[in-house]
């Protein structure tokens, strides 16, 4: 989509996140910048730069490879292709927060990896009324994604366990959703599965310490 200068793209987005609480669109990356962040995801991953990925917040904070089995590498905008990357989500949070008058306030995101059996159980990103993420992004990486591979994305309704959406992992798709509002699984990855998990925070100042440690 050219996502920083699509405007059309953007309203509609915006648009879907407001109806139904998520939104897909495919070949919404440009290809060259998925390329070049799966590049730098590989490098990494042969540094063995990854870590294992944790779930709860501060005290509750630990890792359980029952619940979610990827390995993460926190984005900086030392890494030039992260910075780009970052920048364009910095044009969608002024998008979403012009549309949608959201006051978003800043982005997190990290790469993910998950190996062959990887998966994530199903959750919620934020816990309703800890107001921390309020949009979740998923931009996939995946070179090649082929139907068997597993790993999709299962978009769940909040009230029952309707399935909303079902995700193909393919490089170039970019997903959005309410993070408080979707229960989402990843399931069963057959192949490696290379993604940039993300989100919107609202400014959540506790104690004057802007970010309070994971
Ligand atoms: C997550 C997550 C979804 C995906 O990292 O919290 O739900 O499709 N990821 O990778
Ligand atoms: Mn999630």
């Amino acid at each position: 989509m050219a996502l920083p200068v699509d405007t059309d793209r953007f309203a509609r987005a915006a648009q879907g996140l407001l109806e139904d609480g998520w939104w897909v669109g495919e070949n919404a990356l440009d290809a060259q910048l998925v390329e070049r962040l799966r590049s730098d995801l590989e490098t990494l991953i042969v540094e063995d730069r990854l870590h294992r990925a944790g779930i709860g917040r501060e005290r509750d904070y630990h890792v359980d490879r029952a619940i979610r089995s990827d390995r993460v590498f926190w984005l900086t905008r030392r890494r030039p292709v992260q910075h780009e990357f970052l920048e364009r989500m910095e044009a969608l949070r002024l998008a979403l927060n012009r549309e949608l008058f959201l006051g978003l306030f800043e982005f997190e995101a990290h790469y993910a990896h998950y190996p062959p059996g990887g998966h994530y159980k199903t959750h919620y990103d934020s816990f309703r009324g800890a107001a921390n993420r309020i949009v979740s992004t998923v931009a996939y990486l995946t070179d090649n994604w082929q139907p068997g591979d597993g790993g999709e994305l299962v978009i769940y309704a909040e009230n029952n366990d309707e399935i909303l959406a079902t995700v193909e992992p393919r490089a170039g798709t970019f997903v959005l959703f309410m993070s408080e509002e979707i229960p989402h699984e990843v399931l069963p990855s057959h192949t490696d599965r290379t993604s940039i998990a993300g989100w919107f925070r609202l400014n959540s100042s506790i104690g004057g310490q802007i970010d309070p440690p994971r």
